[in-house]
């Protein structure tokens, strides 16, 4: 099963409720929620309040991608604002075990990021410690940038990793990812594809549609 997170990023912010329930209705089983602090990314989103807010639009799994430095300040609010899974960047934590292992301690799920030039080898000592391993395809910051080529080479390397170490862990991918490359994305190995621009563009009902028709096919 193949799912779709349409990132909040592209989204009105002035309706986010809406949008979410939107999304949802339309078949989006996870909701990609950014929160951006300025420091990590040159760029400042939403925190734990926004999220609280909007939690009640959606059944949806709320995916949490913290783009911020020291996550483990943000975690405790996060969870509490109705997170369902907390991805924190292999790059923004000093403590990554820890942070990781607090995160399942809040009862959500726990994914590490990592940014297009980080290796998989930063994964080795952590892999049996997360639920979901999101690789950024694009440099993180932004919406509507281009997916950067040699992502796929390093989603297939993932989930090669991922199968000889019999680990669980579900491969997520983040920047760029548009209706007519997400066919190639899903045959190297993705499992939940976030996507922004092209989700939020004219109809995001009819977009999410078009999404899960080739996510089904896989
Ligand atoms: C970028 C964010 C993404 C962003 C993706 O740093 O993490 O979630 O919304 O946007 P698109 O799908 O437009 O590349
Ligand atoms: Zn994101």
């Amino acid at each position: 099963m193949k799912y779709l997170a349409p990132s909040l990023l592209s989204a009105d912010f002035a309706k986010l409720g809406e949008e979410v329930r939107l999304v949802s209705e339309a078949g989006a089983e996870y909701i990609h929620l950014d929160v951006m602090d300025g420091m990590f990314v040159p760029n400042i989103t939403f925190g734990a309040p926004v999220i609280k807010k909007i939690r009640p639009y959606s059944k949806a799994v709320f995916d949490v991608h913290m783009m911020v430095q020291n996550p483990r300040h943000y975690l405790d609010d996060v969870a509490a604002a109705g997170a369902d899974l907390i991805s924190i960047h292999q790059e923004a934590s000093v403590h990554l075990d820890r942070d990781l292992n607090h995160i399942h301690e809040l009862g959500c799920k726990a994914g590490v990021v990592l940014v297009p030039s980080t290796s998989l080898h930063t994964l080795d000592w952590i892999l049996d410690l997360v639920d979901v391993v999101l690789l950024m395809t694009v440099n993180p910051g932004f919406g509507n940038q281009k997916f950067i080529p040699y992502s796929i080479d390093k989603i297939k390397a993932l989930k090669q990793m991922i199968t000889e170490r019999g680990s669980n862990a579900l491969i997520e991918l983040d920047g760029g990812v548009k209706l007519d490359n997400c066919a190639q994305l899903c045959e190297a190995g993705a499992d939940i594809l976030v996507a922004g621009s092209a989700v939020f563009k004219n109809d995001a009902a009819a977009n999410v549609k078009a999404f899960r028709e080739i996510l089904g096919k896989y």
